[in-house]
């Protein structure tokens, strides 16, 4: 099977961009990141791509940004690259209605909760406010709504009486580095069949 092509979006750390990359260096998930693509040129995972010299592209989301139009040049920029899957790793904007359906059942997203409980910004403090005694994350196809699409993979973690949205938020991710890259792996292997709403793995 060919390697899948793979665009990566980022807007900060990075860590779960770093935790598929080393999967695709060891031979676990047979890809290529093509290209790492950020709307925040301060961000702390564009170090960790050029370090490891992967092509890198900011694309600026300034204030008063068309979102349609900032779309559309980064699609006229993937266009030529042959991707075959965008990777939203920790990407914090809205996608436009135009990429999504250019790139339909093609994009990955990872959410810091169990959907469909608190989506957008935020989600662990959601979750603590709420009370709630157990969260996690949540990997998912992209559709048109916020953090709607097909659910992939989840995970659970325990929500502790002292924690604290950061504590909260670091065993959350733990679990986000384990199923993110597993959910790539399934996907670049052609196991991922969405039937409405659900995913199977085949
Ligand atoms: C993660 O918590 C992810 O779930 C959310 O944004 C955060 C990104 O972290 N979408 P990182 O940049 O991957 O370290």
């Amino acid at each position: 099977m060919e390697k899948k092509r793979i665009a990566v979006f980022i807007s900060g750390r990075g860590s779960n961009f770093k935790a598929i990359s080393e999967h695709i260096k060891n031979g676990d998930i047979n890809a290529e990141i093509v290209v790492v693509i950020s709307d925040n040129p301060e961000a702390k995972g564009l170090a960790y791509a050029r370090e490891n010299r992967y092509p890198t592209q900011v694309f600026e989301f300034k204030k008063g940004t068309d979102r349609v139009k900032y779309f559309e040049s980064i699609m006229d920029f993937l266009e030529d690259r042959d991707i075959d899957l965008i990777v939203l790793a920790g990407f914090m904007r809205v996608l436009s209605e135009n990429i999504i359906n250019r790139y339909k059942h093609r994009i990955i997203n990872i959410h810091p909760a169990l959907l469909p409980s608190f989506p957008g910004t935020h989600a662990q403090r959601q979750a603590l406010e709420y009370g709630v005694k157990i969260s996690g994350c949540t990997v998912h196809f992209v559709d048109s709504g916020v953090d709607t699409g097909p659910i992939i993979k989840q995970a659970v973690v325990e929500v502790k009486d002292d924690d604290t949205e950061n504590t909260l938020a670091d065993r959350i991710l733990e679990k986000e580095h384990i199923i993110f890259p597993e959910s790539i792996k399934l996907f670049c292997e052609d196991k991922l069949k969405i039937e409405g709403r659900r995913v199977k793995i085949i």
